[in-house]
């Protein structure tokens, strides 16, 4: 399934039976001179969907405002799509809660230039605080490096390894952040996909959910899956 969505030049050419029709309303576009075009997500480029940007505002604004204790965190940050999100939502709230970002900033993706110089670029042009940065592989800097109780917490580590190295990072990640996520915490996890919940979707990283369900075993929280159009994600809340 192909999810696109309007932006500005420059744009992807959009593959398979509705290019032309993606074309032709490019032309149009153009034509009325809107300055917009189709665009398809590029799942090396775009790390989220709008949809999940909608949950995230709603999840984090929750934790905020029911007073759950801790500063919010996200472990695998690159240029910090999701991480300025949770920075406006926490600087328009008015709270004092921390924003903290994990990162090796080792992973390019498509992405050329300085990673962490990006992800200061895009806070500070937004006109946000910038977050506490924790440059590092997280074997190094977790559980060392994290604040004592936690509110909120993003997994998103996706690297392009295979699914049981991708599953052991996620377990590392888990047995980090778990014992400091105060009572009614919520850890979100990018790309647990559920069949059962989303249907036949493309399982772009089934180290997730292998990590994640074995994580859960005999705890007493259970994942709920969220829609997120193309990309996946789900969340369980600390009983
Ligand atoms: C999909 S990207 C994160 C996208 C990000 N959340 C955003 O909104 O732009 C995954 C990130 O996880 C980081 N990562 C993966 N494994 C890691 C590890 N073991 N230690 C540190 N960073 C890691 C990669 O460097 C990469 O930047």
């Amino acid at each position: 399934m192909n999810n696109y969505f309007i932006t500005k030049p420059p744009y992807a050419s959009a593959p398979g039976k509705l290019a032309p029709l993606i074309k032709f309303i490019n032309k149009g576009l153009r034509y009325l001179d809107t300055g917009y075009q189709i665009q398809e997500l590029d799942n090396q480029v775009d790390m989220n969907t709008v949809e999940q940007r909608i949950n995230y505002y709603h999840l984090l604004t929750n934790v905020i405002n029911t007073g759950v204790e801790g500063d919010v965190v996200e472990l695998g940050t690159f240029t910090g799509q999701c991480a300025a999100l949770f920075g406006k939502v926490i600087t328009d709230s008015g709270s004092k809660v921390q924003l903290h970002v994990y990162d090796s900033f080792g992973v390019s993706f498509k992405f050329k230039g300085d990673i962490e110089n990006k992800l200061k670029e895009n806070f500070t042009s937004a006109g946000l605080p910038l977050p506490l940065i924790h440059k590092g592989n997280f074997f190094d800097t977790l559980p060392i490096e994290l604040p004592e109780k936690l509110c909120f917490v993003h997994i998103d580590c996706g690297f392009g390894g295979n699914a049981e190295e991708h599953k052991e990072v996620m377990l590392h990640c888990l047995n980090s952040v778990y014992p400091r996520m105060s009572p009614g915490a919520l850890c979100v996890l990018m790309d647990y996909n559920d069949p059962a919940e989303n249907g036949i979707m493309p399982n772009i990283a089934p180290g997730v959910k292998m990590a994640c369900d074995e994580f859960l075993t005999n705890k007493p929280e259970t994942i709920t899956a969220l829609y997120g159009n193309s990309y996946l994600h789900a969340y369980f809340r600390k009983v």
